[in-house]
């Protein structure tokens, strides 16, 4: 059986590549629904469809045994529901058939295990997921004395689908000013899209904001989830023990865009070929 990795685009193939190379071994299926990318601005029970639709997919298609939603979105507006409504059913049902239960994680929580470190964190992310409030929520069930502060940065993620720069440093700086005088220990990069700008926005981190202690850190996903993951293999060796290692992966999209195409070369070898699915 695979791991599958799911995201609302081509952002979550920076944590694909990251959790790839950190536990090589293993099969693996990327879904990015590049057709209907961006997530961010959609409506809750949307987000909650699609990602219902890309999880059915991962599974029944493709022998998923765990699926790592990567979209920080999907993660705070659909994931908890579907892991009360969707997998209990699905579940359910392979009980009665005898075939084993399957398990979905998001990216929401162990970014706040590491977020609640902190005394000031700033969460940069989607509408939708600051809109959630679930970074804030999630982190104070942690630690309490954080103080957590959002800024929303719409814009940023069809700029980079469409590997657009030189406009979205302008985007970038006005997204951050609200963190500039806040004196934070830390920003989050709280969508799987905003990796691709982590220089841009380090630097201007670096000359509008300090901590208390000294410079404020950028927390970015691909640092942090392929040792979460791997941490939950540990944890769970019943999930692990399914999993087929075979060192494969494959690239499914829902749009083949020309950014897509090369990213997926560039990051999984030059005969990876994103293939086209409908869902
Ligand atoms: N990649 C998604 C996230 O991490 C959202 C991007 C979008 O579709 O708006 O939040």
């Amino acid at each position: 059986m695979k791991i599958g990795i799911f995201d609302s685009g081509l952002g979550g193939l920076i944590i694909a590549k990251a959790i790839r190379k950190a536990m090589l071994e293993y099969d693996y299926v990327y879904l990015g629904d590049t057709k209907r990318v961006p997530y961010g601005n959609r409506s809750h029970e949307a987000v909650y469809e699609f990602t219902k639709e890309a999880v059915s997919y991962l599974f029944k298609k493709e022998n998923c045994a765990i699926i790592i939603i990567a979209c920080n979105t999907s993660s705070a507006r659909a994931l908890r529901r579907m892991q009360q409504e969707y997998l209990v059913n699905y579940n359910h049902t392979r009980k009665i058939m005898g075939e084993s239960e399957r398990k979905i994680l998001g990216v929401l929580i162990p970014t706040a295990e590491e977020c609640a470190k902190y005394e000031k964190v700033g969460i940069l992310g989607t509408l939708g997921t600051v809109s959630s409030d679930t970074f804030p929520r999630e982190i104070k069930k942690i630690n309490k004395k954080t103080r957590v502060f959002q800024s929303a940065a719409p814009m940023l993620v069809p700029l980079i689908e469409e590997g657009e720069k030189v406009l979205a440093k302008q985007f970038i700086k006005k997204y951050l000013k609200p963190f500039l005088n806040k004196k934070l220990d830390a920003v989050v990069l709280g969508c799987t899209h905003y990796p691709f700008y982590k220089n841009e926005i380090k630097k201007v981190l670096n000359k509008g904001s300090k901590s208390a202690k000294g410079r404020t850190r950028v927390i970015s996903q691909d640092e942090i989830i392929p040792k979460k993951l791997k941490e939950y293999f540990v944890r769970h060796p019943e999930i692990e023990k399914k999993l087929a290692k075979n060192k494969k992966a494959k690239i499914l999209v829902t749009d083949i865009t020309p950014n897509i195409k090369k990213l997926s070369q560039k990051w999984f070898g030059k005969n990876t070929r994103p293939e086209l699915i409908h869902l």
